[in-house]
């Protein structure tokens, strides 16, 4: 059984549909990615699962359980967190204040000291920088903050918007591999992304949208070569996307 299906789910700002009749799931411990080009509904789609939006026409089950009228605190406590984009740290407060206000959502039990050190571990960084303001870290430190922040809460279901936008290559790669860590650790992960190619590198499977439907779907390698996803990205992209486009020399592997 899935642990996260979504069906049939539409939207609508006002009169404009921008989502329409959108399924996909994943499955436990997987990674999945959500690509497709800006305004596609992408941002959309995971605020309705997650409930910032409201959920007004579809079904979304989380381990086979419909979640119905939740609302975003429910979804917490049923274990599904929203990394959303621009990372939102509490700027005026500590680092590990901000950690500990992310497992203050889930209204955690007990002592906070392993739920720390498991976020620790992962991102050392945040660690060394544990009582400076998250408002002066860069912005690679405050994507690692808001992802350790919604680890607090110790989700079984993760979604991400857009966790690399505006960072280096080398930090799109630490928050990945954190990621991969992550899903090591049992973690479902949903990623939207308009890296694409990247994301696509560490998911194991992955949907196409665009103008609100899934267009596409398969495995990352699937993807990766799929005519859609090279039209929709190839010179569009910012990352390096056309790793394999054909440029090499034939006889080069
Ligand atoms: N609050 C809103 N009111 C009206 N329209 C909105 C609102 N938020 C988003 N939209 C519109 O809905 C469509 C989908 O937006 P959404 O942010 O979900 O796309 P996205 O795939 O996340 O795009 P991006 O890659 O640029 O982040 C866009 O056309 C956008 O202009
Ligand atoms: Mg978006």
């Amino acid at each position: 059984m899935p642990a996260l299906e979504v069906r049939g789910l539409s939207y609508a700002y006002g009169s404009m549909k921008v989502l329409d009749g959108v399924d996909f799931h994943v499955d436990e411990g997987e990674i999945v990615t959500l690509i497709g080009p800006n305004g596609a509904g992408k941002t959309t789609l995971l605020n309705v699962v997650a409930r910032s939006l409201r959920l007004r026409e579809g079904t979304v089950l989380l381990r086979g359980e419909d979640t119905g009228r939740c609302s975003q605190a429910d979804m917490v406590r049923r274990g599904l967190l929203l990394v959303p984009e621009g990372r939102q740290v509490f700027g005026a407060l500590s680092v590990e204040d901000n950690l500990l206000l992310g497992r203050y959502v889930r209204r955690r039990e007990g002592r906070a000291g392993a739920d720390l050190d498991r976020v620790y571990r992962l991102f050392p960084r945040l660690r060394e920088r544990s009582r400076q303001l998250a408002g002066t870290l860069s912005g690679g430190e405050q994507q690692m903050l808001a992802i350790g922040r919604a680890m607090m809460g110790a989700p079984r279901v993760m979604l991400l918007d857009e966790p690399s936008l505006g960072l280096s290559p080398q930090m799109v790669e630490r928050i990945m591999d954190a990621l991969s860590q992550l899903r090591d650790q049992g973690v479902t992960i949903v990623l939207v992304e308009q890296n694409a190619f990247a994301a696509l590198r560490l998911a194991d499977r992955g949907y196409l949208l665009q103008t609100g439907r899934i267009v596409g779907s398969g495995s990352s390698e699937n993807l990766a070569h799929d005519p859609t996803v090279r039209h929709v990205y190839l010179g569009s992209a910012t990352d390096e996307g056309g790793d394999d486009a054909g440029s090499a020399p034939p006889g080069e592997s």
